[in-house]
């Protein structure tokens, strides 16, 4: 414990000549609490008895990044690298390590945005949030737009590592789909990009999962094209009013819609929601609408029109009333999570809905359910293209808990709800392996383990073959190659693969 407390300190003392003081903050001063919890998405992370950093470097500048991975290595202090601390599991500023010496890299400040207009590219740092991305985009252009998730504060450096999801998927891909190089700090401590990296590295980065391979600091994204009106509907039904007939036929059509259409389901307090995402005008919206889901009823008076850069506030917030500015907003949240997904590749029966809604669906503590469409182009990208395998799934699924009592009651009613659905789907959902979106964290799903002084790669193919399936041994390989010494790790960190495989 000393020797650990000894090497916390010659670790900020290795920082204070790289770093102004002011921006490493320790738990004695004063304002270490408020910059942990100004970006912490998770109050189930950091409940007492969970582990906090000895140390949070504020980073300003990439050359702060370089000298905390510097110092880091040379007094055995692991970093974990924070950009929107919207980790599931809380990985960028918690650890479930009772004593475990961390120090975080905070680089919310590190948030410039440089739009090359005539080449419809933008350098992101991943300090910047995803909220911040769609409105410097639209603030240039209103017909930029990048497909990334439906969270505004979502941090670009932990959203990307990790893929990237949301409602322009179907057109364009994941975020990761849509980055055209990258400038990050490896454990060595050097600064690489694109070409300095080499195309292995390049490849990992993009889809991986956060943490593993070292700090990306800025992102070279490529925006796609939004027409500048778009359409959006959402029409909530009840059980009786046919919401299990709708969902049923939704799994059929959701993922061979027209790539312009995004349907997703969202189900809540008994009511499912069917929020469409379209781009183009109300009229061609109405026509497909009918063409192919004249079951829901869809007319007219459904549609919203609005800049693309406006529908994300609505993906959000459920209303397109407030001005984008919201997008900007930064804040943390006030609430526990605890999320369980899964994919689908063949319909769930119709008696399969009943049963989830008779038996799950109608408890108080029951999650949001949320089925989110793939196909259209998803379906033809190869799944290994990056490390994001789940292509050729029909739609993906996810349990999203969140709650705002604390105690251990409310807790373990939460998790056995999500433990229980995510049990009784297994017979209709993805299996060998069951199919897991990394940036859905779940430490369920298995933790690292030790072999000597390396996270042992048997016992992570364990969770990592349910994120990425056969790309885990190749993300293995890149580890191996650049950060052998395991440097960059965490309870799901990719492992360094054994030289004998
Ligand atoms: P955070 O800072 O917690 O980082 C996540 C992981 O990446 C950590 O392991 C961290 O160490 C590492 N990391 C962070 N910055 C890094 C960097 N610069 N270099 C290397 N490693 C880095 N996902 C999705 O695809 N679509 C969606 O619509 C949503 N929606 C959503 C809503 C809400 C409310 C939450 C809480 C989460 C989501 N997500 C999501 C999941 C989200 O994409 C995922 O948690 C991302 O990793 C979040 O990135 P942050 O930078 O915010 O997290």
């Amino acid at each position: 414990r000393a020797s650990a407390s000894n090497d916390v300190d010659a670790f900020i003392g290795c920082l204070s000549k790289a770093i102004p003081c002011h921006l490493v903050k320790t738990p004695g001063t004063k304002s270490y609490s408020k910059l942990l919890m100004s970006s912490v998405q998770n109050l189930r992370a950091i409940m007492p008895g969970t582990t906090r950093p000895a140390a949070i470097v504020a980073a300003t500048d990439p050359a702060h990044v370089q000298a905390t991975v510097v110092c880091g290595r040379r007094h055995s202090v692991r970093i974990r690298t924070r950009s929107g601390g919207h980790d599931y599991e809380g990985l960028s500023y918690a650890s479930i390590h009772p004593g475990e010496h961390f120090a975080v890299l905070d680089l919310a400040k590190l948030r410039t945005i440089n739009i090359d207009a005539t080449r419809s590219e933008a350098w992101v740092d991943s300090g910047a949030t995803i909220g911040e991305l769609y409105y410097a985009a639209a603030a240039v252009n209103k017909t930029f737009g990048f497909p990334a998730g439906n969270c505004p504060t979502l941090g670009v450096g932990g959203h990307l590592s990790g893929g990237g999801f949301g409602g322009l998927a179907r057109k364009y891909g994941l975020s990761a789909d849509n980055v055209l190089d990258a400038v990050m700090v490896d454990a060595e401590g050097r600064l690489l990009n694109r070409s300095t990296m080499g195309e292995d590295l390049f490849w990992a980065i993009r889809g991986g999962g956060g943490e593993s391979f070292g700090i990306i600091v800025s992102w070279k994204v490529r925006f796609v094209f939004v027409p500048e009106t778009v359409t959006i509907f959402s029409i909530s039904r009840s059980r009786n009013q046919s919401a299990i007939d709708l969902i049923n036929k939704w799994q059929l059509v959701a993922p061979v819609l027209p790539r312009d259409l995004y349907l997703r389901v969202v189900v809540q307090n008994q009511q499912a929601a069917f929020i469409a995402l379209f781009l183009g005008q109300c009229g061609r919206l109405v026509d497909t609408m009918r063409r192919y889901f004249s079951e829901l009823g869809m007319t007219q008076q459904d549609c919203q029109e609005m800049s693309w850069v406006q529908s994300t506030v609505f993906g959000y917030f459920d209303t397109a009333s407030l001005p984008t500015e919201v997008l900007l907003n930064r804040t943390n949240a006030d609430y526990f999570v605890k999320v369980k997904s899964d994919h689908v590749r063949k319909v769930m029966p119709r008696e399969v809905w009943e049963s989830i809604w008779d038996k799950w669906l109608e408890k108080p503590e029951a999650a949001t359910v949320m089925l989110d469409p793939y196909g259209a182009l998803m379906g033809t990208i190869s799944p290994s293209e990056t490390p994001f395998p789940h292509r050729n799934y029909i739609y993906q699924l996810q349990l999203f808990s969140s709650w705002f009592e604390n105690g251990t009651e409310t807790l373990e009613k939460r998790l056995s709800w999500l433990r229980g659905v995510y049990e009784d789907l297994t017979p209709y959902v993805s299996n060998n392996p069951r199919a897991v979106f990394v940036n859905y964290r779940d430490l369920d799903l298995g933790t690292n383990e030790l072999e000597g002084n390396v996270t042992s790669y048997e016992k992570a193919k364990v969770w990592g073959e349910k994120y990425f399936k056969g790309n885990f041994e190749r993300l293995a390989a890149v580890k191996r190659k650049v950060d052998p010494e395991d440097y960059f790790r965490n309870e799901q960190s990719i492992p360094p693969l054994p030289a004998a495989i």
